[in-house]
């Protein structure tokens, strides 16, 4: 297992665009999933984890929203944490194939007893969610902000339905900052040419990581004194770890025939998505192989 500066970490690639400006996260390949479902509260909310621990001895019945939640591995263990003392969670997201699926797989693969209210799913969109203002002590979300525009109006809504008191938390990576070794030439096509230039394309953000701060601002108002920023990073450096985001790669921007038909109306040839493709083979396979990015976060209390 890789480690961040925080923890033990075994985090997921974020796909690229599947059609040149929007992520269809219906149709997201099974290795994209597997590796989003490595995702908890342990590994990807660490900053988070002692002030949902204060919140949750002064209210054990405490209530927290996830928002773009997927398929929903970090919510189950939030419910894990919480549940057992009377707490809930809330998860939404967009996209209802996501949900289906994170229902699906609550008990036997995220370990949450069907037979308890831990934690229940919604349909919602982060812009306009469907709850009554200070609702929730925690409101949390995790690489959602970096696929939409307008990143603190979805901020601003979080601090709406948190409870006076509550906090809002948000992670988001900084895919410019992403660094990998070894320098393969493959790699960096795929990252510059690819990655970074198909999300800025479909105007999401490439540094949500350090812009994140400035979006908090925007929406509380510009109240520093409420906000704690922090950096962690994600770390792919263990074969398991490795061939995970290396699959996830391949598969989600490199092998259906829909985003291959895009990556070719952007300038990309087959000549070079095939170098790409086998630039992250060699990646995965070398020992000496490595990959980080920084990842942006936030606590922001109402
Ligand atoms: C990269 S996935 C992250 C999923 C999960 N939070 C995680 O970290 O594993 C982004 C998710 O956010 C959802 N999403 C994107 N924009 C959203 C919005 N405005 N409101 C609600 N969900 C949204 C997508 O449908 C997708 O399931």
């Amino acid at each position: 297992m890789s480690q961040d500066t925080h923890s033990n970490q075994n985090q997921g690639s974020e796909p690229v665009a599947s059609e040149g400006h929007k992520v269809n996260w219906s149709t997201l390949p099974e290795d994209v999933f597997r590796v989003f479902e490595t995702r908890t509260a342990h590994n990807s909310a660490v900053y988070l984890l002692p002030t949902l621990q204060e919140i949750q001895s002064r209210n054990p019945q405490m209530k927290l929203l996830d928002v773009g939640s997927g398929s929903g591995s970090i919510s189950a263990s939030f419910a894990k944490i919480i549940g057992p003392a009377g707490g809930h969670v809330t998860a939404v997201d967009v996209n209802p194939v996501v949900l289906e699926r994170a229902t699906k797989i609550l008990s036997d693969k995220y370990g949450v007893p069907a037979d308890r209210d831990w934690i229940s799913f919604e349909i919602a969109d982060g812009h306009k969610l469907p709850f009554e203002d200070d609702t929730f002590d925690v409101v949390h979300c995790h690489q959602v902000l970096a696929h939409n525009k307008g990143q603190w109006e979805i901020l601003r809504e979080m601090l709406r339905v948190a409870k006076p008191g509550g906090v809002v938390a948000a992670r988001e990576g900084d895919m410019e900052t992403e660094v990998f070794w070894p320098p393969l030439p493959g790699l960096l096509k795929f990252h510059n040419d690819l990655e970074v230039r198909v999300i800025r394309a479909r105007g999401a953000s490439t540094s949500s990581g350090r812009e994140l701060l400035s979006w908090a601002l925007k929406a509380n108002g510009g109240n520093r004194s409420k906000i704690v920023t922090s950096f962690s990073a994600w770390s792919y450096t263990e074969p398991e770890d490795r061939k995970l985001w290396a699959q996830g790669m391949i598969e989600v921007a490199l092998s259906n025939p829909i985003v291959c038909e895009s990556n070719i109306k952007s300038g990309i040839t087959e000549a070079e998505m095939d170098e790409m493709r086998d630039a992250w083979i060699e990646w995965r396979d070398r020992d000496d192989a490595t990959l980080s990015m920084v990842q942006g976060e936030i606590l922001m209390r109402k």
